[in-house]
């Protein structure tokens, strides 16, 4: 499989006033063309760190990033990202509008863009509440707003900073299975940061794990489950206790925010 995503030594270095944070030091990996990789990792080991400076959002002190064979430094169309709060969208745009506003940005012809956008507001199940504000709908709603948005622009690559991190656990398992819905129908490569173990086996085709100060690889471990995937089945509670030893989690949760059992998620 072609390497989508290539990141070559990468070292990231924060100066303050408090001294220096190495943020990431030596970082080496590849996301594979559709390949769905999902990164788990302590507060402060440089999980949004790295994804920035995939985007393009972030400066790094050495290393490479290439997107096939092409070098990148900048932010550009084939990534995009999408973040964990829920005001994302314009508030004076409605749903429909605020994801017509993003395609005509990126040039797509007027006629194009309603049908795209609805294309995609169905694909998400927010097709009734195309013509409704931002502050008209609820956390999950907006978030899934923002991600058929995102969608819509037909990005190579999508980098998602813990887009589920504030909703309640049901509507994050609703959103979680319908993301991997998507993703087998669109192709996309997904970058996806997640502080929860359960959330990272259940989208991941592979998870790398991150330890922090400074911010490295500790191990990318791959996820042999078939989907649709059951957090309580054996293979799955193996995983889990796997990574959970991984993180090295002193204490239950000490680590993480929602590193709850399995299937209690
Ligand atoms: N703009 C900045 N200036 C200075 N230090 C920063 C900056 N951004 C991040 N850092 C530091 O770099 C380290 C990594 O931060 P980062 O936000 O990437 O962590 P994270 O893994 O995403 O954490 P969380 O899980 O809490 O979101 C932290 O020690 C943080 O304090
Ligand atoms: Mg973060």
């Amino acid at each position: 499989m072609d390497a989508k995503v290539v990141i070559e030594n990468l070292w990231v270095k924060f100066e303050g006033e408090q001294g220096n944070v190495q943020a990431l030091e030596d970082i080496s990996f590849s996301v594979n063309e559709g390949e769905f990789l999902t990164i788990l990792g302590p507060s402060g080991c440089g999980k949004s760190t790295l994804i920035r400076v995939i985007a393009g959002f972030q400066s790094l002190e050495k290393g490479k990033i290439f997107l096939g064979k092409k070098q990148v430094a900048e932010p550009g169309p084939d990534r995009i990202m999408v973040f964990q709060e829920f005001d994302q969208l314009f508030p004076w745009r409605t749903v429909i509008g605020n994801i017509t506003y993003a395609l005509k940005v990126n040039g797509l012809d007027k006629t194009k863009r309603e049908a795209k956008a609805n294309k995609y507001l169905e694909m998400v199940n927010l097709q009734e509440f195309a013509r409704a504000f931002p502050h008209q709908l609820s956390g999950g709603m907006k978030q899934r707003a923002a991600i058929a948005r995102s969608l819509a622009l037909n990005p190579e690559i999508l980098l998602m900073d813990e887009p589920f991190g504030s909703l309640d656990a049901q509507t994050r398992s609703i959103l979680q299975a319908e993301l991997v819905r998507i993703w087998q129908k669109v192709g996309s490569t997904i970058i996806f940061i997640t502080h929860n173990i359960q959330e990272a086996i259940l989208l991941g085709d592979r998870v790398m794990v991150m330890s922090s100060h400074p911010g490295t690889i500790k191990e990318i471990v791959d996820v042999e489950i078939k989907r649709p995937r059951l957090p309580e089945t054996p293979e799955f509670m193996k995983l889990w206790h796997k990574l959970y030893t991984l993180l090295e989690t002193k204490r239950f949760g000490e680590n993480g925010r929602n590193n709850v059992l399995p299937g209690k998620d």
